[in-house]
């Protein structure tokens, strides 16, 4: 199942002379890197739409916008992926129904099919987050999740959900790396995937590496990675954004600082072994860890850090107007 009709078809192998295309076409480039990356999305990001992802995507919307008025008619989510977030704030009670785009075709496909799995009412399209294809005035509520960051012009994105919403109607963004944060995440993630394939050619621990042309095919992909990851953000700046593209009640919370420490090591790791080596009992006990990281983040760290260390960026402004929702 893929969005609409004359949706364009996903391309999830794209040969080197694509390749070198998408490094001059920074869309070129989104499409081939998600489009790449869609059918395995969720198992390497280990998305699942039950009571773990449902309670993770409600609580960055409620850390936002705590006082959101439940639940909205209708939803737009803007590079939706797989349909992790706005899909799991849907099971969560937080719209009756929505919409999932995204530019990569891939994406929207594997997104329609997960809603259609989970039973929610849902439709998806392929669409540009900076010329969004829908009428003045449709949404009541605009999400999206680590997708500003893959945007060129942010603002033009912010006007133009603002252009989509009613009036009163809100917009929510989360899981956007913040300027410091990327900077250690990225550190720690380049060291851990060299430490990890180089110690998994010895001998003894032949087992635990992946298969050469898969890790080739990793490192091809990471070479667009730095292609599509356009920006970082200050919160501060994300707010001046949001401010000047016509929002109001804008506000950006952070969160993630001793989690992302440990946690941007841990899912590298987890990229660069063999899937099955990752048992049940293993990723229960990193879970638990990154909860209890989470919570001494919540308690204690936020007192003591300034908001810009922290790793994730999250954003909310309301379209002025009627309701104020
Ligand atoms: C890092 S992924 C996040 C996916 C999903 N929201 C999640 O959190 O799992 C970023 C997504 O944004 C999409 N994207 C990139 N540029 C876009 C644009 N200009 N408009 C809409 N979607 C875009 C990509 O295709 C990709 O699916």
């Amino acid at each position: 199942m893929t969005g609409r009709p004359d949706d364009p078809a996903p391309n999830p192998h794209a040969t080197e002379a694509q390749v070198q295309a998408a490094l001059a076409d920074n869309k070129l480039a989104q499409v081939l890197y998600h489009d790449w990356e869609a059918e395995t999305y969720d198992d390497k990001w280990s998305i699942s739409y039950d009571e773990r992802c449902i309670a993770y995507a409600r609580g960055r919307f409620d850390a936002v916008a705590p006082n959101a008025v439940l639940p909205y008619e209708r939803a737009l989510e803007l590079g939706c992926g797989t349909g992790f977030f706005l899909l799991n704030l849907m099971q969560s009670g937080i719209a009756k129904s929505g919409s999932v785009t995204d530019l990569s075709p891939g994406m929207v496909r594997v997104a329609t099919r997960n809603a259609q799995r989970l039973g929610l009412d849902v439709d998806g399209r392929v669409a540009d987050a900076e010329t969004i294809p829908y009428e003045d005035e449709t949404f009541d509520l605009v999400v999206g999740h680590a997708v500003l960051h893959h945007i060129p012009d942010v603002e033009l994105a912010l006007k133009e959900c603002l252009r989509v919403l009613k009036p009163g109607g809100r917009f929510v963004f989360a899981g956007e790396p913040t300027t410091i944060g990327n900077r250690y995440a990225r550190r720690l993630g380049q060291a851990t995937w060299k430490v990890t394939t180089e110690i998994t050619k010895l001998p003894f621990l032949q087992g635990w590496r992946r298969p050469q042309e898969e890790l080739d095919e990793s490192s091809r992909a990471a070479a667009l990675e730095a292609v599509v990851d356009l920006h970082t953000f200050d919160p501060a700046d994300l707010e001046g954004m949001a401010t000047r593209a016509g929002a109001v009640d804008v506000h950006a919370e952070t969160e993630e600082f001793a989690a992302a420490l440990w946690g941007w090591p841990v899912r590298t790791f987890e990229a660069a072994v063999p899937d099955e080596k990752l048992t049940w009992r293993y990723r229960m006990v990193m879970y638990r860890a990154w909860l209890g990281l989470s919570w001494l983040d919540e308690n204690v760290m936020r007192r003591v850090v300034p908001r810009q260390f922290f790793y994730n960026a999250m954003l909310t402004g309301v379209k002025p107007g009627a309701s104020g929702r």
